[in-house]
């Protein structure tokens, strides 16, 4: 079938910086006039595949490149999770004796797994755009908290009531209903926080927490997720599943890719054509991702989801993989992929990491859901 195609209070960020004076200085809010010069991203900055490997992991060998000399693929994708994670780590402060139980349960939700999809969209658009490595890290992690606080929520029991995520017991099960309800709150604040700290001038700090914002609005993610609860129990055309997945799903992942570019290039009539490439393709992996989720939750056991499987079922959700069926719902993504890789294509082989993330969805699905 076609495809149809930091934060905190200052008094939390004063014991993050005693306690680890290095770290702090890293830190967004803690060293300003990095990025001043936003349009000459040319000079100046260490462009992510050159730094990758020799900070994040303490140095990769011949090995970890390819012919080109470009770090592969795989080895791309962990160093940049890592990096991610070692921002995530640092902008919610590190626990100690004086920290809450919110903080704690906050870097409970972001830093136990996760695929880290949108950070790696966000470091592949920002490579494409040759934007500087240390501002994608941050971005990435603010995308990280921003998508931790939609699951989180997600899990309550006022919405899905699951108990089970990234393979650990669900936040609301480990520190209790309200302080889960808190986490997200909290999530989202530090994530627009980090955003708005960035040593980036201020259009392009705007521009990020814009995007953010009205990725998770109500005409994003929260609206999905409505429509979500309020189609429960129904039998619903097709066209409504996919919008629905588009709002709760592909609105961060568009917003994700955007940000990545937004860390070098501005959104202006000269680059409407690569916005509407990364648009287009956007689209078609953020819908790719949700009917994934769908069919894995149908198909797919504990282990290999870290979830419960068959939630969708028992609450009687409709999914494009009850609506379509299995079968053609496995056969819509690889149709789906091929259309995102597409778009991007013509960019070339400046949108090399953006491919690369389609060919691991692609084998992530083919790996857990060979039955096409
Ligand atoms: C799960 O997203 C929720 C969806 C929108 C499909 P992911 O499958 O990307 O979750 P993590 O971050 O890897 O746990
Ligand atoms: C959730 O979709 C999408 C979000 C906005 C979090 P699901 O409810 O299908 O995600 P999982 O399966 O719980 O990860
Ligand atoms: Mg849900
Ligand atoms: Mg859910
Ligand atoms: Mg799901």
């Amino acid at each position: 079938m076609p495809a149809t195609r930091g934060i905190a209070a200052l008094g939390a960020r004063a014991r993050c910086e005693a306690r680890n004076t290095a770290a702090a200085r890293r830190s967004p809010w803690a060293s300003p006039g990095r990025y001043k010069d936003m349009n000459n991203m040319q000079t100046g900055y260490t462009p992510h595949d050159d730094r990758a490997g020799v900070s994040a992991n303490g140095g990769l060998g011949a090995q970890a490149r390819g012919a080109s000399g470009r770090l592969l693929p795989e080895i791309w994708m962990q160093d940049g999770a890592k990096r991610v994670e070692q921002a995530l780590a640092r902008l919610l402060c590190a626990e100690d004796d004086g920290e809450t139980e919110l903080m704690a349960a906050m870097r409970y939700a972001t830093l136990h797994g996760g695929k880290r999809t949108r950070a790696l969209l966000c470091l592949a658009a920002g490579a494409l755009a040759d934007a500087p490595a240390h501002m994608l890290d941050d971005v990435g992690a603010a995308i990280e908290m921003m998508h931790a606080c939609t699951l989180v929520h997600d899990d309550l029991p006022a919405m899905d009531d699951d108990v089970l995520r990234r393979g650990l017991p669900t936040v609301h099960v480990k520190f209790g209903e309200a302080t889960a309800i808190l986490v997200g709150d909290a999530l989202q604040a530090h994530a627009f926080l980090t955003l708005a700290s960035l040593d980036a001038p201020g259009d392009n700090r705007i521009a990020l927490v814009r995007e953010l914002a009205q990725a998770v609005s109500a005409e994003g993610a929260a609206g999905g997720q409505a429509m979500d609860l309020s189609l429960v129990g129904k039998h619903v055309e097709l066209d409504r599943i996919l919008v629905m997945h588009r709002m709760k799903c592909g609105a961060l992942v568009r917003a994700s890719v955007r940000m990545g570019a937004l860390c070098a290039i501005a959104e202006d009539a000269a680059h409407a054509a690569l916005y509407c490439a990364l648009d287009r393709y956007s689209a078609c992996f953020g819908l790719a991702l949700q009917v994934i989720d769908d069919i894995l939750d149908a198909t797919a056991d504990t282990a290999t989801l870290g979830k419960t499987p068959g939630k969708d079922a028992a609450a009687r959700k409709p999914t494009c993989a009850s609506i379509m069926g299995l079968q053609a719902a496995r056969q819509f993504v690889p149709d789906l992929l091929r259309d995102a890789g597409e778009a991007v294509a013509p960019l070339g082989p400046r949108a090399e990491r953006l491919a690369q993330i389609l060919q691991r969805a692609n084998a992530y699905l083919f790996k857990h859901a060979p039955c096409a």
